[in-house]
């Protein structure tokens, strides 16, 4: 039984009632539950998926060991092997409920498909042959600096997510405002830019547990980015991007073995 299956499986019939009788109810599942379906409305699912967790299956230790070492920076990708949709959308997914401070998500994740404007891009990421060659090139940008009106958006989603009141949120809402208030701009986009390395981090390894291929890529220029895809004024500036794929039979990397410090080296006990 897959992942996805076990997760609907999961669920408690009150749970996939609320699912089918809620504002996506168009395309909301019928009994039985269809797990494709599922992968189209992500937006409900994101705050449905947290309560089937108890039902899934874990995968095996040394399924994640074995995922984690066959990952690698993929230098060179098959431009002919393409990531199916649903793989692709799960990956989405992964991004879309990566953990971030105050769960603020000051990011927005763009996926460039337009092969001309890939194209533009490549010189612009120190020519490396993954911008174009990749099934899919995802730049992650988050927000220059957050404004308070933007805590309160959040709250509001919040509240309304959970059915509680804003007010009852007042003091977390306070918390926020004064964190942020205490950074600068540049810290705040420093801030908001080590959010989206969470979110990479966890792109990453969930590509490798589905068996995709990934490169992060930091060997950009924002700057150039930002220009080509338009977000000069957006409040949004490029951090990093990421390509997704599989690899070419040639890359030579694919076999080189994974240099890593001891454990001994990077963990301590205290
Ligand atoms: C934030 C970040 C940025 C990176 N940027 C690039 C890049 O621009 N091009 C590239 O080929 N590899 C890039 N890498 C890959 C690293 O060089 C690679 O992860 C590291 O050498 C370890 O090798 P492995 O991931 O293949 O095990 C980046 C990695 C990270 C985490």
């Amino acid at each position: 039984m897959s992942i996805r299956e076990t997760a609907w499986i999961g669920l408690e019939p009150a749970q996939l009632s609320r699912l089918s009788q809620s504002g996506v109810a168009g395309s909301a599942p019928r009994n039985p539950p269809d797990p494709v379906g599922l992968m189209r409305y992500s937006g409900l699912r994101i705050w449905e998926m947290p309560l089937a967790f108890p039902a899934m299956h874990p995968i095996e230790i040394d399924d994640l060991t074995s995922a984690l070492r066959w990952r690698y920076a993929t230098k060179s990708f098959d431009a002919t092997k393409i990531i199916p949709p649903d793989v692709f959308d799960a990956l989405l997914d992964a991004l879309v409920l990566a953990p971030s401070s105050f769960g603020m998500q000051p990011w927005k994740f763009i996926v460039v498909q337009d092969p001309a404007l890939r194209a533009e891009l490549q010189p612009a990421s120190w020519n490396q042959p993954q911008v174009t060659e990749a099934s899919h090139f995802v730049v992650l940008a988050v927000r220059e600096a957050i404004a308070a009106a933007e805590v309160d958006a959040w709250i509001a989603h919040l509240a309304k997510v959970r059915g509680v009141a804003t007010t009852s949120l007042g003091e977390y809402r306070g918390r926020m405002t004064s964190f942020l208030a205490a950074m600068d701009d540049a810290q705040k986009f420093a801030w908001a830019s080590r959010q989206a390395y969470v979110a990479l981090g966890q792109l990453l390894t969930c590509a490798a547990l589905l068996g995709v291929d990934s490169c992060p890529m930091e060997g950009i220029s924002p700057p150039a980015y930002d220009a080509s895809l338009g977000l000069a004024g957006s409040g949004y500036r490029t951090v990093v991007a990421c390509a997704l794929g599989f690899r070419s039979a040639s890359d030579k990397y694919a076999s080189v073995p994974k240099s890593r410090f001891d454990r001994a080296q990077v963990v301590e006990y205290r």
